[in-house]
């Protein structure tokens, strides 16, 4: 008698010492048409993810998301000693090696920040939190552009006063001060793991191009080694000093945002046009050198950032130079035109003749073609199109993905030229609250659980498979565990089976339209 009582006061003692674990908080939903769900937040609520432990050896996490309404969804499991022969088996290999992972994220434009900062200011925290930490993403990658570009109010650059090589008018604008470092050092701060800074130009000031303004055909004027271009360069050194000023470093920079851009007729926002042949120059004799002799040498330089289509001609062109290609040391790609341009093609290729430069998809959105919606509210496939992007990149080198804006009002914006987009976090500040999209989790089942370090392992896909909708990659993280992501986009649920011959078998089924990442301990 005594004994249960004691029992009984014992459990409540513990109830009351034990402190509720932070405990992942659901997605409080919304509605835009059958299926189209978002999860709300505002200044009091937001779901939330619990941090990723490791299970037991010979257990297994699994994380879900579907259009069915699972956003993250945790589960555990554990491994068998046999599989009920399903048709479709994958197997891991982690004595297969490829390419290593350099990270996940998306970008601080000025638009993405005065939409961040239009919301309360414990509404801000949740959003930035539902990216940075522990208990959102943990995105690790942030693309910031230097100066305008059209997701911006207006268009500007750092040095607007006519002829000023020596870059005496050099100033950050209230954009950066206000808004963009503000959130970099609030991102910075809840960020568990180090953040990967890197920066673009979409144009230099008109005064430096053949067009004399900001948007339309033209490139720097004269040639490289000449006062433009020195000049050119320099601003990039210029941007990193100042930056370094507010206590912002890093890690790499690309010589231009989509080159091709400044080479078409009227085209609509900022652009500076290189060929492959004048990045080249340009790399080789004033930016490389630049960079080279400044405080930032470690500071790393990515070439093309635009489309893949490119490719493998840009790298051939910039990287059989030797005086250009020992200042590059990655490729950057963006999605617009991949419909154009197949992966095997393009980006394969450029692997297999330069291996020891890393490929980087550095933009993405949807809602860009003009056959698109700009925002479609809750909308799965959009967030299907972005994980199966993702899994076709990874699964041909590329070591990482960046999203485009972290956050955009109802109608995809603000954009000085009307080039509405989509983005994984709307935010409607008439209402103070934010809507994460299907996008936002999708992102999450790769940006989450594969950080920097991890590698690609061999994925073996058994004959038997009679309709291999799955997609999948495996990886192996530093710290030992595997994860494995698997996407099925059919509307049917598909049983597999996957197999790790050092630990066992899961029997698993891939509900239709939904995604999957399993993460578990091999034997060290
Ligand atoms: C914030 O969201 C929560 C959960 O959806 C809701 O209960 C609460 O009323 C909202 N707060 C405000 C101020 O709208
Ligand atoms: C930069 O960091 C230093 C040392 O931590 C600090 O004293 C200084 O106030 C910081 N400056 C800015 C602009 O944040
Ligand atoms: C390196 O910078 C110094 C001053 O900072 C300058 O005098 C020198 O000419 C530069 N060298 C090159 C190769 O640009």
């Amino acid at each position: 008698m005594w004994a249960q009582r004691a029992g009984v006061l014992g459990w409540l003692l513990l109830l009351q010492a034990v402190p509720r674990a932070a405990g992942a908080r659901p997605c409080s939903p919304k509605y835009f048409g059958r299926d189209s769900m978002v999860c709300v937040c505002n200044a009091t609520y937001c779901d939330t993810l619990d941090p990723v432990v490791l299970p037991a050896p010979g257990t297994f996490v699994k994380y879900e998301s579907s259009k069915a309404g699972k956003r993250l969804e945790r589960s555990e499991g554990s491994f068998q000693r046999s599989l009920r022969a399903p048709d479709l088996v994958l197997t891991v290999d982690t004595t297969q090696r490829y390419q290593k992972i350099k990270g996940f994220g998306g970008s601080v434009t000025d638009s993405a920040a005065i939409n961040i900062l239009s919301l309360p200011e414990k509404a801000q925290d949740h959003l930035l939190r539902s990216y940075f930490s522990e208990e959102g993403l943990e995105y690790n990658l942030v693309r910031i552009p230097m100066a305008s570009c059209d997701f911006s109010l207006h268009a500007y650059t750092y040095d607007d006063v006519p002829y000023d090589y020596e870059l005496t008018h050099f100033s950050l604008r209230d954009e950066d001060t206000k808004l963009k470092i503000p959130i970099l050092h609030r991102a910075l701060a809840m960020a568990k793991r180090p953040l990967s800074l890197y920066a673009s130009p979409w144009t230099s000031p008109a005064w430096m191009k053949t067009s004399e303004s900001f948007i339309g055909k033209g490139t720097l004027k004269g040639q490289a080694g000449d006062k433009y271009h020195k000049t050119w360069a320099n601003y990039f050194v210029r941007f990193l000093d100042e930056y370094a000023k507010h206590n912002l470093t890093f890690w790499a920079v690309t010589a231009e945002n989509e080159p091709s851009a400044g080479l078409i007729n009227n085209y609509p926002f900022q652009c500076l046009g290189f060929t492959a042949e004048q990045q080249r120059d340009f790399i080789a004799r004033d930016l490389g050198p630049a960079l080279a002799n400044s405080s930032h040498r470690n500071v790393q330089l990515i070439i093309l950032d635009d489309n893949r289509l490119h490719l493998p001609h840009w790298a051939k062109v910039v990287l059989e130079d030797e005086q250009a290609a020992r200042y590059v040391h990655g490729i950057g790609i963006h999605w617009y035109l991949d419909f154009i341009g197949p992966i095997q093609d393009t980006v394969v290729p450029t692997h297999e003749l330069f291996p020891d430069y890393f490929i980087l998809a550095t933009e993405a959105c949807i809602g860009a073609h003009f056959w698109e919606r700009d925002v479609i509210l809750g909308c799965w496939e959009r967030g299907n199109q972005y994980s199966h992007s993702i899994l076709t990149n990874l699964n041909h080198f590329v070591a990482g993905w960046t999203d485009w804006n972290l956050a955009l009002d109802l109608q995809g914006g603000p954009n000085w030229v009307e080039n509405y987009v989509d983005s994984p976090v709307i935010v409607d500040s008439s209402k103070d609250v934010f809507y994460k999209q299907p996008m936002f989790y999708h992102m999450g089942h790769f940006s989450k659980f594969i950080p920097e370090g991890s590698q690609r392992v061999g994925l073996a896909v058994s004959k038997k498979c009679r309709r291999c909708e799955l997609e999948h990659t495996a990886f192996l993280r530093p710290d030992g565990a595997v994860v494995l992501v698997v996407l099925n986009r059919s509307p049917m649920d598909v049983s597999f089976g996957i197999s790790d011959p050092r630990v066992g078998f899961i029997e698993a089924t891939a509900p239709s339209d939904s995604i999957q990442t399993f993460l578990w301990k091999q034997p060290a």
